[in-house]
């Protein structure tokens, strides 16, 4: 399975023989690209007919997952939404930051890299933007001059749990995500709400032309979590 963010990365995956092409949009948490996950997701899927296409980017409750498959996804891949988990090996203080995000407080960046060590360049991860962030936007040669006293900040941050001084990779998304939960029970909650979301629409066209138009696309035993 191939994570791609372009339309050209995905075709050259699939050529390569990906079982799997994952069209990533922006926004989503970690190493992501430029193109937004609406239009990414629908020319990926034009392109590969004959090879499963799963979604990323910004999904996290049951109507993004809907959306997607209607969309035309074989799946989706979900990011953020699992780090609010109980079962994610994250601090708890990271936790209740993604819980607390409404979205708009996220950024791409190279400093979360050029933090840990690592030479990517041309790679941007989205990351909360939090006063680390702040400390060294546009600053990153001084930051690869402090490297070791940076990282063990990041280390007592983490260790503390502190979401203000710490790197926290999280998607967009993370405004749609109100608390932490075990992931066996998020995953039974979001298969639920997807599908009454799926038949709700599906028995909406009934007797309306232009939802009858979805209506040939709603096939919900190919979309039922196979
Ligand atoms: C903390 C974190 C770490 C990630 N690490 C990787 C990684 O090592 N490799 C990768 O292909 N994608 C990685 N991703 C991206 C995810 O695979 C996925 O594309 C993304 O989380 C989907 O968007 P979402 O966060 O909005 O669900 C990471 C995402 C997060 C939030």
């Amino acid at each position: 399975m191939h994570q791609a963010d372009t339309l050209d990365e995905a075709k050259r995956a699939a050529e390569a023989g990906a079982d799997i092409v994952v069209a990533q949009g922006t926004e989503g948490g970690g190493h992501v690209g430029v193109m937004a996950t609406l239009p990414l997701a629908r020319l990926v899927i034009r392109a590969l007919p004959n090879i499963p296409v799963i979604v990323a980017g910004g999904i996290a409750d049951g109507a993004g997952i809907a959306g997607a498959l209607v969309l035309g996804a074989d799946g989706v891949l979900l990011g953020t939404r699992f780090l609010a988990t109980d079962e994610a090996p994250f601090p708890d203080g990271y936790k209740r930051a993604i819980v607390e995000s409404d979205g708009h407080n996220t950024i791409l960046s190279q400093i979360p890299d050029v933090a840990a060590g690592q030479v990517w360049p041309g790679a941007y991860a989205r990351v909360l933007r939090n006063a680390f962030i702040e400390e060294w936007i546009g600053r990153e040669g001084e930051l690869r001059r402090n490297l070791n006293e940076v990282r063990q900040s990041l280390q007592a941050a983490r260790a503390a749990g502190d979401a203000k001084r710490g790197s926290l990779l999280m998607g967009q998304d993370a405004g749609l995500i109100d608390s932490i939960e075990p992931a066996g029970a998020l995953v039974e909650r979001l298969a639920a709400e997807t599908e009454a979301i799926l038949r709700e629409r599906g028995a909406l066209a009934v007797g309306q032309p232009v939802i009858g138009v979805a209506e040939s696309h709603l096939d919900l035993e190919r979309w039922h979590w196979r």
